[in-house]
């Protein structure tokens, strides 16, 4: 949580509005983490996830979205994106 909240908020660096929301869909519970920030570029979204990939430059290990993933798929859930260039992201959790 915390490292989707951080991310969201370096997406967000002049204003704008994180939201979080949870709900209990049949057996799972399901976790939206969403910003109005500068979105996900059409083309990364598959890399997004693997290890050392950041688009931040120096300011970013690009770690923190590989060890969502792999926490998420330890507790048997998944994780997906939402996004937009420029209209914000939405980090959908789903946990058994
Ligand atoms: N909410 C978001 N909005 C826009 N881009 C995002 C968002 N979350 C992640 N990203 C993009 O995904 C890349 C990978 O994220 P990840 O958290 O793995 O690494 P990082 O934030 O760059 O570095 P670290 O988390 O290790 O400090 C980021 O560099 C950023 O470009
Ligand atoms: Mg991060």
């Amino acid at each position: 949580m915390t490292n989707l909240v951080l991310n969201a908020e370096d997406a967000m660096p002049h204003w704008g509005k994180l939201s979080i929301s949870t709900a209990e869909v049949t057996d799972w519970t399901r976790i939206e983490i969403q910003d109005t920030g500068i979105g996900i570029p059409d083309n990364v979204p598959d890399r997004i996830f693997e290890p050392f990939f950041t688009i931040k430059g120096y300011e970013g290990n690009g770690l923190g979205l590989s060890i969502v993933r792999r926490i998420v798929q330890k507790h048997g859930g998944n994780i997906r994106i939402e996004s937009r260039p420029g209209q914000g992201s939405t980090f959908i959790l789903l946990l058994p």
